[in-house]
């Protein structure tokens, strides 16, 4: 399968970025808890380097508990303080608030020893487009959308969101480009949703996703499609095209529709809670 990406846009957003990252104390990483590895950039380590970092898990709603508590766990273990989201639900944004102190604690016990009060704490939001930037950063924002910035000599073009007295965000996400040298992360990526479909193969990827349902969650494909799971992948893709009546105008059956249902229904959680990339 051949992924394209747009080496402009890309050189245009990581310049972006070096410059914000020069202005915060925090960065909020957001990855896709389906697929947290492959959703991450590995170049934000080396950007966000001197800077205290957190990471949301977001669209946690879809993934599996187990190893979002698995990869959680990997992440705390590299120094990274971890909040598992679902960046729709406003309600879970106390939570951020807490982490976000106690990511930058030290900064805010240096700023106290210094007799520096009333300083927030400045952050921003990175992370691979579709993972969830814009909702979290509405969700968290909430109503407190008063910007500030514009300060004279102090942030020339930049908004910032005051979140409350401890916190201000600056209000564009930085977009970070999916990394893939192996086929799986792209093809993990395109199944949630983070590619545009156009230019994806969907037979090539229900084939994939079927390969993971058989692995890590026996019994899904028969529950839901009354499949066997013993035989080939084609073969159940074409029970699940002849139990939901995918079929082309002569009455044939068609495998690409039954491609693109298979996905939707993953991506939707009708399939139930899935991670792709394991722990
Ligand atoms: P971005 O800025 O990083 O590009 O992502 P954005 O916020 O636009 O979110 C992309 C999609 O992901 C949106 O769906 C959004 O509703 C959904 N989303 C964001 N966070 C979560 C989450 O924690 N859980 C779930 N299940 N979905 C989440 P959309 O299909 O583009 O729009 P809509 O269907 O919500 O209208």
């Amino acid at each position: 399968m051949n992924f394209q990406w747009y080496p402009g846009h890309m050189t245009k957003a990581r310049r972006q970025m070096q410059e914000d990252i020069k202005l915060i104390d925090l960065v909020i990483e957001l990855v896709d808890a389906r697929i947290p590895v492959s959703s991450r950039n590995p170049d934000i380590d080396e950007l966000g380097k001197n800077k205290y970092r957190l990471i949301l898990m977001n669209k946690s709603d879809l993934a599996d508990e187990a190893q979002t508590g698995k990869w959680s766990e990997f992440f705390r273990q590299q120094g990274f303080f971890v909040v598992a989201l679902d960046a729709r639900r406003k309600n879970g944004m106390k939570q951020i608030t807490e982490a976000v102190m106690e990511a930058c604690k030290e900064k805010i016990e240096r700023d106290r020893k210094r007799g520096i009060k009333n300083r927030p704490v400045r952050a921003m939001v990175v992370g691979i487009p579709n993972v969830g930037k814009s909702t979290f950063i509405n969700s968290y924002a909430g109503k407190a959308v008063a910007k500030t910035g514009n300060k004279p000599g102090v942030t020339k073009g930049k908004q910032w969101i005051r979140l409350n007295k401890d916190v201000e965000l600056l209000d564009t996400p930085g977009i970070l480009w999916p990394k893939f040298e192996d086929q799986t992360v792209g093809l993990r990526l395109a199944l949630v949703g983070s590619m545009n479909d156009q230019i994806l193969n969907v037979d090539e990827l229900a084939i994939s996703l079927i390969d993971c349902l058989k692995r890590d969650y026996p019994g899904v494909l028969t529950a839901r499609y009354e499949v066997d799971e013993q035989e080939e992948n084609v073969a159940i893709l074409y029970g699940i095209a002849a139990k939901r009546m995918c079929v082309g105008k002569g009455g044939e059956i068609d495998y690409s529709k039954a491609a693109a249902l298979l996905i939707d229904e993953f991506r939707s959680g009708a399939l139930g809670r899935i991670t792709l990339d394991r722990r």
